[in-house]
């Protein structure tokens, strides 16, 4: 199976599905969803869009609802970019090799275009169509919990808090993988939830699968941003297409200060190794290659 065609398939699907949700809930007309098209569109990986379509692939579920849902994700993922790059966070000017996104449109518009975007990622998971049926008409409500979980105090924005705020003192290891887990994996784990969610109705879903796909993103979140956080050390703003060096010079605790870039290295490999034994133990029905090869892609990435 070529898994790197099938990823460019996923990334296709992933855009397109983001251009129907844009025609939808960000009309043109206005300057503030100008701007949260200008940094939603025409870049990024795409990894949690991929991640709901890929997990909802391996159960056989609906395509058009995983759609919704990956285009969902990846819009309340790009608010969380928009929002990190702004003066009062990591101050950042460039992103996906574009000026960011309050360098064109300034701060105020850039702030509202990330609000923006997370009510649209709300709207495009609860109006979100699919073969629901019986029990299965509760998936979007779910989903959107999910989503709600992952981006909250809980998830990505308490994660931020402490990786921008914090209590003023450098972390320790432990502290600092919990900061990851809730910046990064909260999110990750909910593309997965939300992949498992979006075949509800259509498939009985096992438990072991819920758990397995959120143990499957927990670690692949830590590998993620710890590999992040070393590209930031160790890699070129063409190559990164966003400023290397931003973790230092906003006096950050990162792996790589606690663990140098070869300890990061070690652990990249061993969440890796941890992600896709997770699905192994998972009830899935189909194939966990797809997964498995995004896993050792992702701790190899470059950008
Ligand atoms: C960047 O996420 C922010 C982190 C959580 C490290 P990605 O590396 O997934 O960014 P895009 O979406 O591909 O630009
Ligand atoms: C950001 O982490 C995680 C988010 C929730 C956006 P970083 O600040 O390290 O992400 P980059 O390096 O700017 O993409
Ligand atoms: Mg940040
Ligand atoms: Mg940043
Ligand atoms: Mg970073």
């Amino acid at each position: 199976m070529d898994y790197a065609k099938q990823y460019q398939e996923y990334l296709a699907r992933a855009n397109q599905a983001l251009e129907k949700a844009c025609e939808t809930f960000l009309p043109e007309e206005s300057e503030v969803c100008r701007a949260a098209r200008y940094s939603l569109l025409g870049g990024g990986k795409r990894i949690r869009a991929v991640l709901v379509l890929a997990v909802c692939d391996m159960l056989n579920g609906s395509a058009e609802a995983a759609e919704q849902f990956a285009a969902a994700v990846e819009m309340l993922h790009c608010y969380s970019l928009i929002h990190d790059d702004l003066p009062c966070m990591d101050n950042d000017d460039l992103r996906r090799g574009k000026p960011t996104c309050h360098k064109v449109f300034g701060e105020c518009v850039a702030t509202l275009a990330g609000d923006a975007l997370q009510a649209a990622a709300f709207r495009t998971v609860l109006f979100a169509k699919g073969p629901w049926s019986g029990e299965g008409a509760a998936a979007p409500a779910l989903a959107a919990g999910v989503l709600a979980e992952a981006a909250g105090v809980q998830g990505m924005c308490g994660g931020q808090y402490w990786d921008t705020i914090g209590d003023g003192q450098p972390h320790s290891l432990e502290d600092l993988t919990a900061i990851h887990d809730k910046k990064t994996g909260a999110l990750l784990r909910a593309a997965c939830v939300m992949g498992v969610l979006a075949c509800s109705g259509h498939r009985e879903v096992d438990d072991s699968c819920i758990d397995a796909a959120r143990e499957y993103a927990t670690h692949l979140g830590l590998a993620f941003q710890i590999r992040d956080d070393v590209l930031d050390a160790t890699s070129t703003t063409e190559e990164l297409g966003k400023p290397v060096g931003s973790d230092s010079a906003n006096g950050k605790t990162t792996y790589v200060t606690l663990l140098g870039v070869e300890g990061c290295r070690e652990q990249v490999v061993e969440h890796t190794r941890l992600a896709k034994e997770a699905l192994e133990r998972g009830g899935w029905r189909g194939s966990i290659g797809c997964l498995c090869w995004l896993a050792d892609h992702l701790a190899q990435r470059s950008n």
